[in-house]
């Protein structure tokens, strides 16, 4: 199969690529075809390593207003909506509503999602559904679960038992949520006790740090202190971190030195955090994300996540990582040039790095055949227009593409 004139990841001019086996074979300026071979001439549009979403909660997708609507937007009333809806919760009600919002996914382009899914669940219902699921989607989506506890390792009964059961039915990645345990100490030893069960199963970690407005949440130390000590490095995720936006500027120093030796990756929330944080501020108004221009002066790998889809905490959603990073430019306020026109690797190359992909991602000869194509020439426009999908190739297969105007998939 011949893919014939690609701007491949905003070069400046064109390529063919040719894919043999799923694999890409050879990717050139010209490329003759060969006797019978199948070709597709895109004229000229942006191919790009397949868009990945690097932090989302599958398990709460798609149940805004269900049974009660979240009147006031905070965190607080959406844990409150969260609770009654999660006493309805089934593995078929999960699988239903996973199967429809992994296919608004794959509409906008994406091929892996990293999920954290709730384990503060005596049953872990979800947990089973999502490792079922796992397998079930593999063809349209790679999913990587992690074991998330909600509402605590330390203090929430059975926490520990919960994480270790989540971890051997199969989670890749192990969890934590310091800013939320009841004290100090608790929030310490959850880490610590994270970062232990990661190594004895030889899994990733990404922990929801720090996902509040206090200055003195500082789980971020503790976690990025135990990834270098331990040697996991890169293999540790921060995920939030918007405490880090409400840091003194003489701690955030020190903490960036730290930070830089540890290797750990971040994670931020652009639409959800700007949503949800700032809420306890008058005025001024705090805008609640972790400091991704800073992180990323210092050579920090930061990848962003559309977190919550139509659910408690965010009533809005379409499953597109288009809109993320367009609201992600300007709180964070990176609207020069070169940042809106590299600004896809925060949802391709840099997630691929949190997610550990390898050379399992990207586009070069001997990879997965897996890239999109999208209706433009390079990624300002892309990201400016909206520009629709015009295919989405996974192993050499076409597994979906946009219908421009609607947000409906093909298939
Ligand atoms: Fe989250």
């Amino acid at each position: 199969m011949l893919y014939q004139n690609l701007y491949i990841e905003n070069a400046d001019t064109t390529s063919d690529i040719r894919v043999t086996d799923g694999k890409f074979e050879e990717i050139a300026a010209h490329l003759e075809p060969r006797e019978g071979e199948e070709c597709v001439d895109f004229g000229g549009k942006l191919a790009l390593p397949p868009f990945i979403e690097s932090h989302v909660h599958l398990d709460t997708c798609l149940t805004a207003g269900d049974p009660v609507w979240n009147m006031s937007g905070t965190l607080f009333e959406g844990i409150e909506c969260w609770s009654l809806r999660k006493e309805k919760l089934t593995k078929d009600d999960v699988k239903e509503r996973v199967n429809r919002v992994v296919r608004m996914y794959a509409a906008n382009g994406i091929q892996h999602i990293r999920t954290h899914v709730d384990v503060t669940d005596p049953k872990l219902t979800a947990m089973e559904a999502l490792i079922e699921l796992r397998e079930e989607l593999k063809d349209v989506m790679n999913i990587q679960i992690v074991a998330f506890p909600q509402e605590g390792i330390e203090s929430y009964p059975n926490g520990r038992k919960l994480m270790e059961d989540a971890v051997r039915m199969g989670a890749d990645c192990v969890g934590a949520i310091p800013h939320f345990e009841f004290t100090r100490e608790y929030s310490v030893s959850s880490l610590n006790f994270a970062m232990e069960l990661a190594e004895k199963y030889d899994k990733l970690v990404d922990v929801h740090c720090d996902e509040i407005d206090d200055e003195a949440s500082r789980g971020l130390e503790t976690l990025a202190t135990r990834a270098l000590e331990s040697g996991l490095a890169d293999r540790v995720t921060a995920s939030h971190t918007t405490a880090m936006h409400s840091y003194n500027n003489a701690y955030v120093q020190r903490l960036m030195r730290l930070l830089k030796m540890s290797g750990i990756n971040f994670v931020a929330n652009p639409l959800v955090n700007t949503h949800l944080q700032g809420r306890i501020d008058t005025y001024p108004k705090r805008r609640g994300i972790t400091r991704v221009k800073e992180l990323r002066a210092n050579g920090i790998n930061v990848s962003f996540g559309h977190d919550d889809i139509f659910d408690p905490w965010y009533p809005m959603g379409t499953g597109s990582m288009r809109d993320v990073v367009f609201m992600g430019l300007h709180v964070c306020q990176m609207m020069g040039y070169e940042d809106i026109r590299s600004s896809y690797n925060f949802i391709s190359n840099n997630a691929a790095r949190t997610l550990h992909l390898g050379d399992k991602y990207g586009i070069a000869a001997g990879r997965p055949a897996d890239f999109i194509v999208l209706d433009a020439k390079d990624y300002y426009d892309a990201l400016n227009t909206n520009a629709p999908v015009l295919a989405s190739v996974k192993g050499g297969v076409k597994i979906a593409a946009s219908i421009p105007g609607t947000k409906k998939a093909l298939f």
